[in-house]
């Protein structure tokens, strides 16, 4: 089945996800990988991959993803909050809603990703408190992700996905 790997990726997180995935599927059927564009329209299957923003996909993301009229759809994303599977649903829902109903979501894959430091410094400057304390948690436990166990569970998703 020819394919296509569209995905934005302000910070290179989502791009490492982006990659293993070409590295993975056969070269020979990949008809675009890059940025979402029209290019991709081509092929049947769309890898579709954001960062997020605000709780969703951006906005360029959002408006690719209306115009998939009839694709087969894996989405992958990375978010700076991690390590809640019913956290990652709720991103996977609402960017869901962008898409046209006769596209078919075949897979999905999330997983949390670093956040440049100068999201720290703003948790820093911020006054002491229970949620102060927990965002510069989750801050240093994103900086080690997507790491090769996140990959490694990408891949098992996308082959899944290639033999159902
Ligand atoms: C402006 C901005 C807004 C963000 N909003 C969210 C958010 O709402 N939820 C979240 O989990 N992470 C948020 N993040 C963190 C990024 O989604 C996360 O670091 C992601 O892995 C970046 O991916 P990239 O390296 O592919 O750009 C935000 C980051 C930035 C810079």
């Amino acid at each position: 089945m020819k394919y296509a790997i569209c995905y934005e990726s302000r910070t290179g997180n989502t791009a490492m996800l982006a990659e293993r995935i070409r590295q993975i599927l056969p070269a020979d059927d990949c008809l675009y990988y890059g940025p979402p564009a029209e290019e991709a329209l081509a092929a049947e299957l769309i890898f579709a991959g954001f960062w997020t923003d605000k709780g969703t996909c951006p906005e360029n993301t959002a408006a690719f993803l209306s115009g998939l009229e009839g694709k087969k759809v894996f989405f992958f994303g990375t978010a700076g909050f991690g390590g809640s599977e019913a956290y990652f649903r709720q991103i996977l829902e609402r960017v869901r809603t962008n898409l046209p109903e006769s596209a078919e979501v075949r897979g999905h894959f999330l997983c949390q990703g670093k956040m440049p430091q100068a999201v720290a410094d703003r948790y820093e400057a911020m006054e002491d408190s229970p949620r102060r304390t927990m965002m510069l948690e989750n801050f240093q436990k994103a900086l080690s992700h997507p790491n090769e166990e996140d990959l490694a569970a990408l891949e098992k998703a996308v082959r899944e996905m290639a033999e159902a």
